[in-house]
């Protein structure tokens, strides 16, 4: 869906959707303040600040004696303008040391001009005492910063969690301020042991954290001053390594720069580009050690920041409101530091099976007939479709919970005939409530309205922005009433309409007038002392006003939670609408947000740089716990290329969430050639018949805080060289796809850890009686840990199986109702000691509770000694009765005579020695034990 208003910003007067559909981020960017420079100043905020009677610190009293040790390295020095260009004269009126230096051209930022002396007050540490969990501490401050409100006296207290978790806040001891409402784990006792050590500075105040088995120091938060004001609160660290990861939502490589870099979080309505803050907010980092090892740090804040990367390497946070709340995640292994993090924000919740297959969308499906022969023409192609979608058209006016009685009059029919095709329907929910129709004419207004469910402005009345229907008011989901007033919209429409999952979009959330249609008030939470690098050069730019008014806080500290506490909404919602499991795909985003739902990345362009960009955001994403990501595959904005459309559909099929939508143009997979839609069916195919992997892993990250998609990093630590590979991913351990990110390739190179890599298309999948027959393009893959060139002609996407592992896959369909009647398959993939293991979750892939109800089966496969058998973990009859009919063993190395399944002589087993392929039909049932063997 776009997210500009159609005209408030016109660039050349034209006002039709479609050019803005064209122009939209050149308007964003032409027609915004431009971002504050800080770098520079004009001669204006010079005069501003000293004027005589002006009030701010540097400006009253004498200045301070001209700081002595300003004789730091460059890439070591903090930033003591944050706020503001300054001058010489300003900077050393704050004791800060001033060192002109020249920026590359082209830099979001560099070395600060103006920056700390050692010297330079900080905080005290006083009173350090032991508790049950740890230490507390006062930090007392005798000199004031140069930022208004700063807190003299500070509680620090430290929680020694578990074994790999520290955790630290530092708040005010007199005034209770905000902090983020996410339900985190509550520990009474010090862990007996831990992997770290923790040290602290007493003047200037810091805290030092040391890995213990190598006494690395992974934070060091003495480096630059502590900054605790009322709108200002700076924690800076060293980092012991320059790989640095996470701090989403942001368009780029995997890996941060540390060459000065400022991420800035504040979600906001963007067509995604580099250097921008966009939708969503999640401050949490990771960083690869030297060696392999990794921690982790999250900064539980959920006000507007800046977080500032510099080469020695250093981090600084900069929020503007609510206290310092940190974990510390020790790892050792990147993977587990993922857990770690997921330990306190929560595992994500298990999708239904169906959320898995593929979804269509676009917006412009302008009637319900349209929509029909959408799904008429994707079958009548032989594609599959589970998930029908629809973007604004249904509404009524645009307005939710209401649609088209011209266009879509027979809606309620349609989605019927949908489930009665074994297919799912999927329609855009945006949060802001339609508020300009007569009294009486829109109930979820006039409900919103008595039950006082809205976001309010200083004179207590709903705040008034202006989105999609025209004027709305914006729902507070903070607001308990808010969730039931939200439970009833969504099953009273659902009883009418009974579609199957929300995509919640706009719920940054987005507006198309600055603040509000009144404007905001002019306030200290409007026009923060310290702005973050916000696109619009103010934190109200596409949003509501910060000032304006929640049940839990003002806006100002409660923006970056909005589609999160949406999320959470909606999930209950349909849990109670529905009664099975929820299915929402949400644009804005917050730590913990996988939760409740999966994301998609927004309004990206249909080109091919956001096609590589989406592959470092998956991976990101489900570092984040947010396993059910992708982009909007052919694009969202602007005109696709077959060929581009056809690259995209490849990687999307390894999209965990995996939807193809545009803005009004069709680029549905039959519009394409008949060669583009070959090419594009396979990848369906490969993506069908590996669903019961997929849905496994998703089922290890709902239980055990597991990734999805992944980088190679987490897989393989130990080997520098994947650190930074971020065209490639992993599905779990056993899968490593190699897609084609480039225009006109018919190669890719990829890295390849050391390891055997089988490639997936020499499984003999035609068993299953729809797939082109095998071409084998690549023989197998002995890596020492090397980067490979493959062939990728338009028709294939490179996928690797690892060896030592053991991957389910089923029959596809055209829809995952079908595709679940299939009968499996298992690729085993030896290691060169014969090797491998592998899981199978299955349930009936909708149900609530099937994990405290047992109704769920799960088989754990284990090859070696030219021995295959499974283990039965965990039965239910839909697992029992699953057939399985082929068991393919990659790696044989010499012919076999004999095959036995269940000592019964297999006759009709297949070898081929060129691929080193044993390829056994069997006719069993999951459920059953069964042991293989070859020899
Ligand atoms: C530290 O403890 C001493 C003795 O209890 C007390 O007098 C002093 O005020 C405390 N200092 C701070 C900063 O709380
Ligand atoms: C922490 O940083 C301070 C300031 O740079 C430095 O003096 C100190 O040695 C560091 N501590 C450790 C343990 O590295
Ligand atoms: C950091 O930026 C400077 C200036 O552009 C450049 O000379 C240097 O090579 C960069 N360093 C890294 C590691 O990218
Ligand atoms: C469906 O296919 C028919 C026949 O090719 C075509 O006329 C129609 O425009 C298509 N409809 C949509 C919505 O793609
Ligand atoms: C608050 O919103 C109401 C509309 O709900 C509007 O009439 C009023 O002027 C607004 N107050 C301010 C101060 O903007
Ligand atoms: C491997 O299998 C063979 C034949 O089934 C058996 O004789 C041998 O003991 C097995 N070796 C191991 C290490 O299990």
């Amino acid at each position: 869906m776009m997210r500009w208003p159609p005209c408030s910003r016109t660039l050349l007067g034209v006002c039709t959707l479609l050019s803005l559909a064209l122009l939209g981020h050149i308007l964003l960017h032409d027609l915004e303040v431009v971002p504050r420079e800080l770098r520079g100043f004009s001669q204006d905020e010079i005069h501003q600040a000293c004027q005589p009677g002006a009030s701010s610190p540097e400006c009253r009293g004498s200045p301070r004696a001209a700081p002595t040790q300003c004789d730091l390295p460059p890439n070591s020095r903090f930033d003591c303008a944050p706020d503001k260009g300054i001058t010489q004269q300003q900077c050393e009126a704050r004791g800060c040391c001033y060192v002109p230096a020249e920026w590359p051209p082209d830099a979001q930022m560099g070395q600060p001009w103006c920056f700390f002396p050692t010297s330079y007050p900080s905080y005290r540490l006083e009173n350090l005492t032991s508790t049950e969990t740890g230490y507390t501490a006062t930090l007392t401050r005798a000199v004031p910063t140069f930022f208004p409100k700063d807190i003299m006296i500070l509680k620090l207290d430290v929680l020694m969690e578990t074994e790999s978790r520290l955790h630290f806040t530092i708040k005010d001891p007199a005034n209770r301020r905000y902090e983020v409402p996410l339900e985190t784990p509550r520990v009474s006792s010090q862990a007996p042991f831990t992997l770290y050590s923790v040290e602290f500075s007493e003047e200037p105040f810091g805290v030092v954290v040391r890995r213990k088995l190598d006494g690395r120091v992974l934070l060091n938060t003495t480096v630059a001053p502590l900054f605790f004001a009322d709108q200002f609160l700076q924690l800076s660290t060293s980092l012991p390594s320059h790989y640095i990861t996470g701090l989403a939502e942001h368009l780029g490589s995997l890996m941060l720069s540390t060459n000065w870099t400022k991420i800035t979080l504040w979600n906001r309505d963007i067509a995604p580009e580099p250097n921008v803050n966009l939708y969503g907010s999640h401050p949490f980092y990771l960083v690869l050690e030297d060696g392999g090892l990794a921690h982790g740090v999250f900064l539980l804040n959920s006000n507007a920041m800046d977080v500032v990367l510099q080469p020695s390497p250093a981090l600084s946070w900069r929020s503007t409101g609510g206290i310092l709340d940190v974990y510390i995640f020790l790892g050792p292994e990147p993977k587990s530091v993922v857990q770690q993090y997921l330990d306190v924000v929560g595992y994500p919740f298990m999708p239904p099976y169906w959320g898995l297959g593929f979804h269509l969308c676009r917006w412009g499906y302008s009637t319900s007939a349209i929509t029909r022969q959408v799904v008429e023409n994707m079958t009548r192609a032989y594609f599959p479709l589970d998930v029908q979608w629809n973007d604004l058209d249904y509404m009524d006016a645009r307005r939710d919970f209401t649609f088209n009685k011209d266009h879509f009059g027979d809606f309620p029919a349609m989605v019927q005939e949908l489930h009665q095709g074994g297919r799912r329907y999927i329609m855009i929910v945006d949060p802001a409530i339609s508020s300009s129709g007569p009294a009486g004419t829109y109930r979820p207004y006039d409900e919103g309205l008595r039950r006082g469910v809205f976001i309010t402005n200083e004179t207590g009345q709903p705040l008034i922005g202006q989105v999609w229907p025209g004027l709305t008011a914006f729902p507070d989901f903070t607001n308990p009433e808010a969730l039931d007033w939200w439970q009833d919209m969504v099953t009273e429409f659902h009883a009418q309409v009974p579609f199957d999952g929300m995509w919640i979009d706009m719920n940054e959330p987005s507006n198309f007038v600055r603040g509000s249609v009144d404007g905001c008030p002019d306030n200290s939470l409007e026009n923060p002392p310290y702005l973050p690098g916000v696109v619009g050069g103010t934190l109200r730019a596409a949003t509501i006003c910060a000032s304006s008014h929640q049940f839990l806080s003002t806006h100002y500290d409660l923006h970056n939670l909005y589609g999160l506490t949406e999320a959470l909404a909606s999930h209950r919602a349909l849990v109670k609408a529905r009664g099975t499991r929820p299915f929402v795909i949400s644009r804005s985003t917050f730590a913990g947000h996988g939760r409740y739902s999966g994301h998609w990345t927004g309004d990206v362009w249909s080109n091919w740089e956001q096609l590589s960009y989406s592959v470092p955001e998956t991976l990101l994403f489900n570092l984040l716990g947010v396993p059910l990501v992708g982009a909007d595959i052919c694009g969202f904005l602007g005109n696709t290329s077959e060929e581009l459309c056809v690259r995209w559909t490849q990687l999307g099929a390894f999209y965990p969430f995996m939807r193809n939508h545009n803005a009004l143009i069709s680029q549905e997979p039959y519009r394409f050639s008949e060669t583009a839609q070959q090419a594009m069916r396979k990848a369906f195919t490969l993506r069908y018949v590996l669903l019961p992997y997929l849905y496994t892993l998703f089922h290890g990250a709902h239980v055990r805080g597991e990734t999805v998609a992944r980088p190679l990093f987490l897989e393989f630590p130990e080997d520098p060289s994947t650190w930074t590979v971020d065209r490639q991913l992993l599905w779990g351990e056993a899968l490593l796809i190699t897609p084609v990110l480039e225009a006109e390739k018919v190669e890719v190179t990829g890295y390849f850890p050391q390891g055997t890599w089988y490639d997936l298309q020499t499984v003999p999948m035609e068993a299953f009686g729809s797939l082109p027959p095998p071409a084998p393009l690549t023989s197998v893959i002995h890596s020492k840990g090397q980067w490979v060139t493959l062939s990728a002609p338009l028709d294939t996407i490179n996928v690797h199986l690892r060896a030592g592992h053991i991957i389910p896959m089923q029959g596809p369909a055209l829809t995952t109702t079908e595709s679940r009647k299939q009968p499996m398959a298992l690729a085993v993939a030896l290691t060169a000691s014969g090797e491998a293991q592998g899981e199978l979750f299955w349930d009936d892939g909708e149900s609530l509770g099937v994990l405290d109800g047992g109704d769920y089966t799960q088989l754990i496969f284990l090859a070696k000694n030219n021995t295959f058998v499974n283990k039965l973990v965990h039965m239910s009859s839909e697992g029992a009765s699953l057939q399985l009919r082929n068991v393919t063993v990659l790696g044989v190395a010499t012919a076999p005579q004999q095959v036995l399944c269940n000592s019964v002589p297999v006759s009709n087993f297949t070898f081929n020695p060129d691929t080193e392929t044993l390829a056994i039909p069997v006719s069993l049932t999951m459920g059953e034990q069964f042991v293989i063997n070859w020899s």
